[in-house]
């Protein structure tokens, strides 16, 4: 059984420390960490302005880093060879490729939001499972972010936490070029420990819930199977939901209603909508249920997202569909993919006494069918980005 560990966080960053050091020759000035992030309902809503309960996971990524004099910048991680040099300018769009693109792009659009960004060297280290549809990139790029503020002298207040928020957006959409909603960045910045996040993108407001886990355990299942949100499945879903919007006539799928959804022509587009309308609807009974441990609503609910995502938004894939299988009926309350899909995890509430029958049910079925094996990882809701 793979369970994957968070670690320590000051173990890690001491050894990060000593690797920098090592790397280039001078010790860091300062460890930036922000964490991934478990989504436990509102999938495919945020750039919808609906609603979204994410967590963030104890999981994280660490970015180290140094001022230079000579105003350039170097990225590098323990986790690829690949590394970038340039300017926190010539880090914008078309500038940095691959991975580099997430790191380095944050100082790029940190200079556009007018922070004065020093040169830095920077190397970073991820506990985050990387394309497991836990945000590993949001990770990577608030770790950075946070580093390189820290050295600009800059405090993390709120509205440097907002800022960090809004330029880690424009690193991944703009630079990276994947055209992901705000969901991932936000928890990965402003999360609370003990707490969810309901984040309403329609109005920006985020509240903390705190959730009613006695007893229970957040079981996350990583598939292994790899999604990557820079191909066409993620902005094609997208696309239809614009398309959706733009036939009923309103700014976004947040203002539609499903009896308009259900005379919608095109049959692809109406189920796309579908997902989104019925999503939005079932994220703050879920939150209120988490919250009072009410077991049942949260069992019907997640099993609703669930199927709405394999049949309506089409994001799901045979192994998500067996790890959800399999978690209920070895003894979950409840349980659903979680995040962009094509791939990724998916995410159980279960009961502590069940955690290990759970996990060793999805293992023996995953080898029986001939997939992976997968890694799970348990979810207790962490602080966000420091
Ligand atoms: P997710 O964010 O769900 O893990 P994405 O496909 O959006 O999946 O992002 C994964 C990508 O982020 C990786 O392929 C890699 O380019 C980059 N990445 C994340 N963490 C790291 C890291 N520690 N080192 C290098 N690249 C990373
Ligand atoms: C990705 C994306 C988020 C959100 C999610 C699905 O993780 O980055 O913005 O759209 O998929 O809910």
């Amino acid at each position: 059984m793979d369970l994957l560990e968070p670690g320590n966080p000051d173990q890690i960053a001491a050894d990060l420390r000593a690797a920098f050091e090592q790397r280039y020759g001078a010790p860091a000035a300062v460890v930036g960490r922000a964490p991934g992030r478990v989504n436990l309902i509102g999938e495919h809503t945020d750039y919808n302005r609906g609603l979204v309960l994410p967590l963030a996971l104890p999981h994280a990524t660490y970015a180290a880093a140094a001022p230079r004099t000579n105003g350039r910048v170097r990225v590098a991680s323990l986790q690829s060879d690949a590394t970038w040099e340039g300017t926190p300018v010539d880090a914008g769009p078309g500038g940095p490729q691959g991975w580099t693109a997430y790191a380095a792009g944050v100082l790029w659009a940190l200079g556009e939001a007018g922070v004065d960004v020093p040169g830095v060297d920077l190397l970073v280290d991820g506990r985050v499972p990387l394309g497991a549809g836990l945000s590993s990139s949001a990770a990577l790029e608030c770790s950075v972010a946070v580093a390189v503020l820290a050295l600009a002298g800059r405090d993390l207040d709120a509205d440097a936490r907002q800022l960090v928020v809004d330029a880690c957006i424009r690193a991944e959409t703009e630079v990276a070029g994947a055209p992901t909603g705000g969901m991932d960045q936000t928890v990965s910045v402003l999360a609370e420990a003990g707490t969810a996040l309901l984040v309403d993108f329609d109005s920006d407001e985020t509240r903390p819930v705190a959730l009613d886990l006695d007893g229970l355990t957040l079981l996350v299942t990583d598939t292994r199977v790899s999604h990557e949100l820079v191909d066409g499945g993620y902005a094609a879903r997208r696309a239809d939901c614009e398309a959706a919007a733009a036939e009923l006539g309103v700014p976004s799928l947040r203002q539609a209603d499903l009896g308009e959804v259900d005379r919608i022509p095109d049959q692809r587009v109406r189920a796309r909508a579908r997902h989104v309308v019925t999503e939005i609807d079932r994220v703050r009974p879920v939150a209120e249920a988490l919250a009072a441990g009410d077991r049942d609503t949260v069992e019907r609910l997640f099993a609703l997202s669930h199927a709405s995502m394999r049949d309506d938004f089409e994001i799901s894939c045979d192994e998500l569909d067996a790890a959800v299988a399999v978690a209920v009926e070895a003894g979950a309350v409840g349980a659903r993919m979680t995040g962009g899909g094509f791939g990724g995890s998916s995410v159980a509430l279960v009961p502590d006494e069940r955690v290990e029958a759970v996990m060793r049910a999805i293992d023996t079925e995953f080898a029986l069918r001939g997939f992976a094996a997968p890694a799970h990882l348990r979810a207790e809701p962490s602080a966000g980005a420091g």
